[in-house]
């Protein structure tokens, strides 16, 4: 079961957040806040760590960022929410202290249960993730992670970020990464990767292989770097056939039996790239620095936030950075209210891989953009549990 932990002096708001998790609460009341973020979680039982905390709007901004801050540093797989009204240079600073949503105080009771259903459910992906046992002391089942790339813009560098993160990740985890190609219609995968595939994702989604998945995985096209792939379609014709319903079965037949299903999307939000972002567990945004490639970025971001697809971990990648006519780093972040964590620049050498089909992780390029690509693989090793200080287990504010 979920554990969330309330931050509030307010006792209306306290009953609120119970009334929206079906009482499964625990509340700190005292306005001193720790600075060992351990010593919250002593307020019911020992051995108590929530999924989600949710700091109330009665907290200062100062207190509230800083114990978010504090949070983020002793538990990143927890979630913190923070219940405030936006104003000025609050996103920006919130994103800086590892609060994963603002919510406003007003926000519909429906509304606010799902989005409180979520954020358990993405602290729960993340404590899978890092191997960390959940709150119940139980060690979730092994699925797969699943990291889909989109942008809303074509010609971003969708592919070129997942060909070179699902090699990275398969030098890690050899004939346990699989690349799925879901732009359907014009699919570059297997160009980009040199591979002749006899059966693509047309044949992945037909009757035989969605029932046996040993089927499935003869479906599936080897790279020489250990990779697995699934090409798109041959003709775009065949597109039509393919339902959303066929995507999710697919990429949960996949990551129960992979530990990466890599996923590349055609531009936009398509049925498909929607099916795939909802069973993600990461999200991989890719954009430039113009204008319309940045507003676009934010569009989608928010788009996905009001369908309630915000997956456990998101990651920024800005390509083909240009530092003389671009945006600076500073205004893309301000724009987006997201951090940019991997800027790969323009480089020749991109190019010369895609049309010679090798993608720079495999030929080992060291320039900026094959370092910077790096950068995105490492944000995928898992991070290495940090022991939780010990707590003084002072303050008792049992849940009222
Ligand atoms: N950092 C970069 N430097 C130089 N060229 C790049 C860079 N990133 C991508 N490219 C080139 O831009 C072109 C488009 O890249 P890519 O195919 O990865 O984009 P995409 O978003 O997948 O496009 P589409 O929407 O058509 O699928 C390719 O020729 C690629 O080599
Ligand atoms: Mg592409």
């Amino acid at each position: 079961m979920s554990q969330f932990l309330v931050i509030s002096r307010d006792d209306a708001f306290v009953d609120r957040v119970s009334d929206a998790v079906g009482g499964d609460l625990d509340h700190w009341s005292d306005p001193a806040l720790p600075a060992d973020p351990g010593v919250l979680f002593s307020v019911s039982r020992d051995g108590f760590r929530p999924d989600v905390v949710i700091l109330s709007p009665d907290l200062s901004i100062a207190d509230g960022l800083t114990i978010a801050s504090a949070l983020d540093a002793a538990h990143p797989e927890i979630t913190v929410l923070l219940v405030r009204p936006v104003e000025r240079g609050l996103p920006v600073a919130a994103m800086r202290a590892g609060i994963r949503d603002l919510v406003a105080p007003g926000i519909d009771d429906v509304e606010f249960r799902d989005l409180l259903r979520r954020a358990a459910r993405a602290a729960a992906d993340r404590r899978a993730a890092a191997g960390l046992q959940d709150a119940d002391g139980e060690r979730r089942s092994t699925r797969g992670r699943v990291v889909v790339v989109l942008s809303p813009k074509g010609g971003a560098g969708k592919t070129t970020v997942a060909t070179n993160l699902a090699v990275g990740l398969a030098a890690t985890a050899p004939q346990s990464t699989v690349l799925v190609d879901l732009d359907l219609q014009f699919g570059d995968v297997a160009h980009t990767l040199q591979l002749a595939p006899e059966q693509t994702l047309s044949e992945a989604v037909g009757r035989a292989a969605a029932r046996d998945t040993m089927v499935l995985k003869s479906y599936l096209s080897a790279h020489p770097s250990g990779l697995f792939a699934l090409c798109a379609p041959d003709s775009p014709a065949d597109e039509s056939q393919i339902t959303a319903a066929d995507i999710t079965h697919l990429i949960d037949q996949l990551a129960a039996q992979y530990s990466w299903v890599v996923v590349d999307t055609d531009a936009g939000l398509s049925a498909a790239t929607l099916a795939a972002l909802d069973r993600a567990t990461d999200h991989v945004f890719v954009g430039g620095t113009d204008v319309p490639s940045v507003r676009g970025l934010r569009k989608e971001l928010d788009i996905l936030r009001q369908l309630g697809l915000v997956p456990a971990h998101r990651h920024v990648v800005i390509n083909n950075s240009d530092t003389r006519d671009g945006l600076s780093q500073q205004d893309i972040e301000t724009t987006l209210g997201h951090k940019a964590d991997v800027v790969v620049p323009f480089s020749r050498s991109v190019r010369l891989s895609t049309n010679r089909g090798v993608p720079l992780l495999q030929a080992g390029t060291r320039d900026k953009a094959g370092r910077n690509l790096r950068q995105l693989v490492r944000r995928f090793e898992p991070p290495v549990p940090k022991s939780r200080p010990t707590s003084t287990a002072r303050h008792r504010k049992g849940a009222s």
